[in-house]
């Protein structure tokens, strides 16, 4: 016989855990410690859930890692406006780590992040509201067994957070569902003449994109009942380094790549490099630049050097080298091949070709642009 112990550690064998599996050690050791008030139903205080999002050292000697790099107060408003009964918009252009930060605060507030709704342009009524099990609708008849809740009506009775992703992708009369939702805590459910009234704790974490604005506005009704957070791109070279730093350590180890030697300089140059096609302008603002139409954005740069490590680590000689990135920016930079194309010339001829130390940057683009 087997004793068992069920420990919250997470399986090594998964290709990404979620956050409150990945992180279990933190969130029990900060619940620990945690004597601050707690709003009702929540695992942590809105102290705590600061701390385990930007990171520190607790009273124990336990260091906690910053999940999100930005300005504190951001993560503040956020953690308190989810102890309100309003719900939280976090917006920004992509690759801003909306849908990072809005996983990470429904694990820290609830333990759990997976009630999510994927927003698309198909996205139905069921599931936002609930759906039915169509064989045991037909056998049975409307009832609590053929019932399928949504994520939605799941964290309402659970009183846990509900994440809605890419809401403005939405049709608007789906995105209307949530407005009873939010205002009355309430889901009817007419077909059982009952209704799910939503435990304490409930909230919604709704995450859009600055750049699908117009694709589906979001109504004015909806729009006050969300308390909107705008995450910012980072706002300096080194915040951006420091960042794609963290993300590339922590991917690299969940994919178990061959460790490859500190890659600073790569990661600094592909920064620099989105940077200065995003702004329009050289860090030196001495030379204007063509912005091409792709976002260049924070989680690009993470990919161009995850990638870069495995194409050194397997195919070259473990250490990461421009010719091993040059391929990766190019497919981030160069989306639309005629437009883009020209701007990446302009910038690789104009701006890479003049900077002695970028000599092999610059080779290793014309190979691969060639
Ligand atoms: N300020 C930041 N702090 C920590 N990580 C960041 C930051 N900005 C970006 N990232 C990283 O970038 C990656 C992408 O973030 P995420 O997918 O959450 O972006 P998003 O804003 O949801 O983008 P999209 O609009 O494309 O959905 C994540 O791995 C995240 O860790
Ligand atoms: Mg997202």
């Amino acid at each position: 016989m087997t004793t068992e112990t069920t420990t919250a550690t997470t399986d090594s064998s998964l290709l990404r855990p979620h956050a409150e599996q990945a992180f279990a050690d933190e969130l029990r050791a900060l619940a620990a410690v945690d004597d601050r008030p707690r709003p009702p139903s929540w695992r942590l205080s809105p102290w705590a859930v600061v701390t385990y999002l930007l990171g520190g050292t607790l009273s124990d000697g336990t260091v906690v890692s910053p999940k999100y790099v930005g300005p504190r107060r951001l993560m503040e408003v956020s953690v308190a406006t989810l102890a309100t009964d309003r719900a939280l918009l976090l917006l920004g252009v992509p690759g801003t780590a909306k849908t990072w930060v809005s996983e990470h605060l429904s694990a820290a507030v609830c333990g759990e992040s997976t009630l999510l709704v994927q927003g698309t342009s198909g996205t139905a009524e069921e599931a936002i509201r609930y759906g039915w099990n169509y064989a045991r609708l037909l056998a049975e008849g409307p009832s609590d067994g053929a019932l399928v809740p949504s994520p939605v009506m799941t964290a309402m009775r659970l009183g846990s957070i509900a994440r809605v992703e890419e809401l403005t992708r939405i049709p608007s009369d789906v995105q209307d569902a949530l407005i009873t939702v939010l205002s009355e805590k309430t889901l009817p459910v007419p077909e059982l003449g009952t209704e799910v009234q939503a435990a304490k704790g409930f909230n919604v974490i709704a995450t859009a994109n600055d750049r699908d604005r117009g694709v589906n506005e979001l109504s004015s009704a909806l729009r006050r009942r969300f308390n909107t957070v705008v995450l910012p791109l980072p706002a300096s070279e080194d915040e951006e380094v420091a960042i794609v730093t963290r993300r590339v350590e922590q991917l690299g180890a969940a994919l178990e790549l061959p460790a490859v030697p500190a890659a600073a300089q790569e990661v600094r140059r592909v920064v620099q490099v989105f940077r200065e096609l995003r702004s329009g302008i050289t860090a030196d603002g001495r030379t204007k630049l063509k912005s091409p139409s792709g976002t260049l954005s924070t989680a690009e740069a993470i990919s161009v050097i995850t990638n870069g490590l495995a194409l050194s680590a397997h195919f070259g000689d473990g250490v990461l080298r421009a010719a091993d990135i040059a391929g990766a920016v190019l497919g981030a930079v160069v989306k639309d091949p005629v437009a883009d194309g020209v701007v990446w010339t302009e910038y690789l001829e104009a701006v890479v070709r003049e900077r002695a130390d970028w000599a092999d940057f610059y080779r290793a683009c014309r190979e691969v642009h060639a």
